[in-house]
């Protein structure tokens, strides 16, 4: 599958966004090595907070499945934005936590704009682990 394809399941998994407060609604697809693609997106709630990104319930969709961190190979979310959609700073280091540090993120919109990124990219310095030993 190319960034095209995974950008398409992005846009298709963003369909079944639940955003009825912000009318924001983000699709989010995770390409394992195997070909399999786990899809996300936004599901928001009355209570504001307990809302969920698209990004994080692609991965955590991917965690539930089994997949480990060196067998996901891209991700690419979609939402209706000027620019391409950019991950949450919270979903910024849920990725730098699950996904390869070097692996391809596409973020893109609807009018068919890309940008390719990596979470060490989106998010240098991020808090891990490695503080934790
Ligand atoms: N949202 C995402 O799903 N991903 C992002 O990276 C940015 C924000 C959602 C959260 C909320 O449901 C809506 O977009 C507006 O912030």
């Amino acid at each position: 599958m190319n960034s095209l394809e995974l950008i398409e399941k992005a846009k298709e998994a963003r369909k079944l966004s639940y955003s009825p407060y912000s009318h924001f609604a983000v699709g989010a697809a995770l390409l394992c090595k195997d070909g399999t693609v786990y899809v996300g997106a936004n599901i928001e709630n009355s209570a504001y907070p307990m809302c969920m990104c698209a990004e994080r319930n692609a991965l955590y969709n991917a965690k539930m499945h089994g997949v480990k961190k060196e067998d996901m190979v891209a991700l690419a979310l979609s939402a209706d934005t000027d620019e391409p959609c950019s991950p949450c700073g919270a979903c910024r280091q849920v990725i730098s936590e699950l996904f390869p540090k070097d692996a391809p993120i596409y973020m893109s919109n609807l009018k068919g704009d890309v940008q390719e990124t990596t979470i060490k990219e989106l998010l240098p310095f991020a808090f891990s682990e490695d503080a934790l030993k």
